[in-house]
């Protein structure tokens, strides 16, 4: 009999999001007369801006013709999307990237469950908690995590970095060594971020430690605040320790579409084998590239048209973030992010579980949010809502929430 990956028979229920979708489905078959207002998943709202949309005809317009027609794409992405990243993202900010160092791929949330295939099985990982589920659960699947704990519902191999109201969601350095450690900023769940001072000590810590951070900054277009970095590169050394993973799914509504990209630096090496290279390996083995159709629209984001009408979508949404933590500050409860990013994290009222206020809120508002201990035991007691939705929906949801 052929034996499966065990690993996965370790992960514990499915995955996050897939769990609240089957409780919200069963809610409305029970309740087919009750408007749901669905802040849950950060999953966009608005439609592609003109920009993108008259790229992808463009686009589609030359599959069409025999002369401009295009077969497989470049495995690391097409050099007018690469240069384009590294002109508009990294050389406008000061950092030291270049287009050989960029991957194009179908999205963050695949390079950040991927990027771990190229490190050692015993390597030791770091995640902050709570944590978006996709660092944890590809490194279960990879076997590197150890024995889960159900009750704290903790893996004994990994290394967890609480970040919490207590330390101003400032994740302290753990006391045994990592190897790769996981940080995603602007964060997601908690909607914070750590200044460039606060990121610098992190990069400096890696480079000292000989360990990689895996820094995903999938929302980076969210930061409002002068002192927050927009990439890892800002700070000092990052190049040697660093390995940056990107999105167009948050700044440009690319949920749907599928756009992502991975930046890995020449200069990060283990003795002298270059993690690029290995990277470029796996990506050239087992991915054939973002359709040519997606990268000219990944293109068109930074057209001044394209970054005109995104700017306008994220404005949009942190108008959303706004009428939320307001609203929900109005209303008393204790709440944070939301400044530099489109997710609300808030305290529950009296100390409830986050399933059961999941469960209040669903039953009592028809209001879907995400439980915190969902993202990780120091989760619990919190609540994600996401600003990710109409801005009918959003005031309509804090009206029924302050109503409570
Ligand atoms: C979230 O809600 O945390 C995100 O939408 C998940 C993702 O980007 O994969």
């Amino acid at each position: 009999m052929y034996q499966v990956n065990e690993n996965y028979l370790k992960l514990p229920g499915s995955y996050l999001f897939s769990t609240i979708g089957k409780k919200v489905n069963a809610f409305a078959e029970a309740n087919p007369d009750k408007e749901i207002l669905r802040l849950g998943i950060g999953d966009v709202t608005q439609p592609l801006c003109p920009a993108v949309i008259e790229a992808l005809h463009k686009a589609v317009d030359e599959m069409a013709d025999p002369a401009t027609f295009r077969g497989y794409a470049p495995d690391l992405g097409y050099d007018f999307l690469r240069n384009t990243i590294v002109e508009k993202d990294y050389k406008a900010r000061g950092c030291d990237i270049s287009p050989d160092e960029i991957f194009v791929s179908d999205g963050a949330k695949s390079d950040s469950g991927n990027i771990q295939e190229i490190f050692g099985a015993c390597s030791k990982i770091a995640v902050c908690d709570p944590v978006y589920p996709v660092y944890v659960d590809s490194n279960v699947m990879a076997g590197r995590t150890g024995i889960y704990d159900a009750e704290a519902e903790t893996w004994s191999d990994v290394i967890y970095m609480p970040t919490t109201k207590e330390n101003g969601f400032v994740p302290e350095k753990p006391e045994k060594r990592p190897d790769l450690i996981y940080l995603c900023l602007p964060n997601n769940p908690t909607g914070t971020t750590l200044t460039k001072a606060q990121l610098q000590e992190w990069v400096d810590y890696a480079n000292k430690e000989e360990a990689v951070i895996i820094f995903d900054a999938a929302y980076e277009a969210y930061i409002a605040e002068d002192d927050v970095p927009h990439s890892i590169y800002e700070c000092d050394g990052a190049r040697t320790c660093a390995i940056e993973i990107r999105s167009f799914s948050k700044n440009a509504g690319f949920t749907g579409l599928r756009l992502g990209f991975t930046v890995v630096p020449k200069d990060l090496k283990a003795g002298d084998v270059c993690l690029r290279d290995l990277w470029a390996r796996r990506h050239g083995t087992k991915f054939n590239g973002a359709p040519y159709i997606v990268q000219r629209a990944g293109e068109a984001v930074y057209s001044p048209e394209g970054k005109a009408q995104t700017d306008e979508q994220i404005a949009y949404y942190m108008r959303n973030a706004s009428v939320i933590r307001n609203g929900l500050l109005d209303a008393g409860y204790e709440v944070f992010g939301g400044i530099n990013a489109p997710y609300i994290w808030m305290k529950t009222p009296d100390g409830m579980k986050s399933w059961d206020f999941f469960d209040h809120l669903l039953e009592n508002a028809n209001v879907v949010g995400t439980p915190g201990s969902g993202f990780g035991p120091s989760g619990e007691g919190y609540f994600r809502l996401t600003a990710f939705g109409t801005y009918e929906n959003s005031v309509a949801a804090l009206e029924r929430i302050k109503a409570l």
